[in-house]
């Protein structure tokens, strides 16, 4: 065995997956030999999941029986909007709140029993947590605002649920696609951190929830999923300044900043998902007449490549850099981005764990020690 240390874990391979690939150099993702432009273009959320977790597209029959399924499950205890309320009271953020709630849902597990190693039970219990996930942040944002939590709609799907339980109101077709196809590019994406922690988790046979919830936590950070709220608070930062987008990117750079929603471990290219996002940015932005945040992310990524040359150093938009201009357009709050990132992901978590449980090994790493190994002791009372 190497002593080298891969610092990051960069390029160690973990695992075989049939789940989602990424050519790094090509700007391709695929989901089980789907490209992801496809299925951006002709899928359902619904359908996305079932790919991951089934293996293979649903014909029309399994589909609306797993979406009837999902519609079932969507409804939380009272006891989890009690606990949100006390959260949104202090002022949580809607990652931690949900990070708790996600904790809180297995105490109603129907089958609290389950056997660890149960592949048909986990796969239950990851479909509950998904299809609940939308209804525990729109409940929090309402909650937020002095509103009642509304209770799941039949008859919707889980982008327009969402959003219906966000604002009260059915969306209209525009902005359940959009939603719907953000899901659909964000549910699954290698080993990316958050899905390596949950899969590290239910490697030592821990349940699901408590996969979900350490995935949750490991997205809320800004170099993963938090960049997307990062890059919309950039925009507004930049539009509220007296500097020009430019101005304020020549600044940032000056100073050492990383500008969020650019670079990733595994692109060298502009990842195929901000390629999608953008072009969503732009129309949302044509069909509004309010263009300045399409055209304000849009100025600083032609400037860091073009002039600032990023992308002869490997660096381009990543998939938080557009999405955020989109959830904005759709009346989002930006401190839900992220968590729209999490109720996405949660069906790639759920597939990695299923994945790597079909043939567990539990994840144990080594450090290389770089500490005293012949310490003196000094009693308590002489140091
Ligand atoms: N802006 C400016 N420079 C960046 C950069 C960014 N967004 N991302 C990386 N770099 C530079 C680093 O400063 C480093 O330069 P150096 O070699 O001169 O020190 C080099 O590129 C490699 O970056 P590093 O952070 O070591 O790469 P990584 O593979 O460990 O990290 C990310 C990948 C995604 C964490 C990193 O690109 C980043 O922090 N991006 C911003 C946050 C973000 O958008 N995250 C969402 C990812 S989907």
């Amino acid at each position: 065995m190497s002593g080298e240390v891969q610092k990051g874990l960069e390029g160690v391979v973990v695992a075989e997956s049939q789940l989602s690939f990424i050519d790094g150099d090509e700007g391709r993702l695929i989901y089980r030999g789907h490209d992801i432009e496809t299925l951006a273009a002709e899928a359902s959320y619904e359908e996305v999941l079932y790919l991951l977790w089934h293996g293979s597209l649903p014909t029309a029959d399994e589909l609306s029986a797993f979406t009837a399924t999902m519609a079932e499950e969507r409804a939380v205890d009272d006891e989890v909007h009690s606990v949100l309320a006390d959260l949104a009271a202090v002022d949580e953020s809607p990652m931690a709140a949900l990070r708790t709630a996600v904790s809180m849902l297995s105490a109603s597990d129907p089958e609290p029993d389950a056997d660890p190693e149960d592949q048909t039970a986990r796969l239950r219990q990851g479909r509950r947590i998904t299809a609940k996930i939308p209804t525990i942040l729109a409940a929090y944002q309402r909650l937020r605002d002095g509103e009642e939590p509304l209770s799941p709609r039949e008859g919707l799907s889980h982008a327009a649920n969402f959003l219906y339980m966000l604002t009260g109101e059915e969306p209209d077709e525009v902005a359940e696609e959009t939603l719907d196809m953000a899901l659909i590019l964000h549910a699954d994406h290698g080993l990316n951190a958050s899905t390596f922690t949950s899969m590290v988790i239910a490697s030592t046979l821990a349940d699901t929830y408590s996969a979900v919830a350490g995935g949750v936590g490991a997205l809320s950070g800004p170099l993963h999923g938090g960049a997307n709220q990062d890059v919309m608070e950039t925009l507004i930062e930049v539009d509220r300044s007296e500097k020009d987008a430019l101005q304020w990117v020549r600044d940032a750079l000056d100073n050492g900043r990383k500008i969020p929603g650019f670079g990733h471990r595994v692109y060298n290219v502009k990842d195929p998902r901000a390629v999608i996002l953008e072009e969503k940015s732009r129309e949302l932005g044509d069909a509004s007449g309010e263009k300045k945040w399409y055209d304000h992310a849009n100025e600083i990524e032609q400037y860091l490549v073009e002039e600032q040359n990023f992308a002869e150093k490997g660096l381009a938009p990543n998939v938080d850099f557009y999405s955020g201009t989109v959830y904005y357009q759709l009346g989002i709050p930006v401190d839900m981005f992220t968590p729209i990132f999490a109720m996405s992901r949660v069906g790639g978590w759920v597939a990695h764990v299923l994945e790597q449980l079909e043939d567990n090994r539990i994840m144990r790493p080594r450090a290389k020690y770089t500490g005293e190994k012949d310490a003196e002791w000094v009693p308590l009372g002489d140091r």
